[in-house]
């Protein structure tokens, strides 16, 4: 079994809303490792950072995208920094992975000052600035499609997905 699909991109990117839609369209099913974890872990991600520490949730998160492309076969999101693992970097070849991309402005004024996302609680237009450096290459290298959400409804990307896809 493999995803149809494997969503990757910055938190607050739509990755889930955007699932969900394509999901709907395909007439798939819809999963996110993200939540995938806080069922399995019992808590929150922001407590797993907190009290583990980011090497910590990377390897809990690897795991659960580990299992999730081997079980499921609809749509599949990913965390926002599950692409800096190199393991799961490697997992998600021969896969369709769709990059959902957007700009720093874009983020900052999606996120906002959102303090259930751990990496973003101080000063987020560098916290961004900095993520997206390290971070855009990471997605660029293990997408097979690109969809710019800037200035986009979910719907609008979703087509545009669709067509990318
Ligand atoms: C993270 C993104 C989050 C979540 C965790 C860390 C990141 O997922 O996995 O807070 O490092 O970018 P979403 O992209 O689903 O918000």
């Amino acid at each position: 079994m493999s995803p149809v699909v494997v969503l990757v991109g910055p938190m607050g990117v739509g990755k889930s809303t955007v699932g969900r839609l394509l999901a709907e369209r395909l007439a798939t099913g819809y999963r996110d490792t993200d939540d995938d974890i806080v069922a399995e872990q019992g808590r929150a991600i922001a407590e797993i950072f907190v009290d583990e520490g980011e090497a910590a949730f990377r390897a809990i998160e690897k795991a659960a995208v580990s299992r999730a492309l081997a079980q499921h076969d609809g749509i599949l999101a990913l965390g926002g920094g599950s692409i800096l693992d190199e393991d799961t970097r490697a997992l998600l070849a021969g896969q369709r992975v769709l990059y959902l991309s957007m700009d720093v402005e874009e983020a900052v004024k999606r996120t906002g000052l959102n303090a259930a996302r751990p990496l973003l609680a101080v000063n987020p237009r560098k916290q961004w600035r900095e993520l997206m450096e390290a971070r855009r290459h990471l997605y660029e290298s293990i997408a097979t499609a690109v969809v710019a959400t800037d200035g986009r409804t979910p719907e609008e990307v979703t087509d545009i997905a669709l067509d990318a896809l």
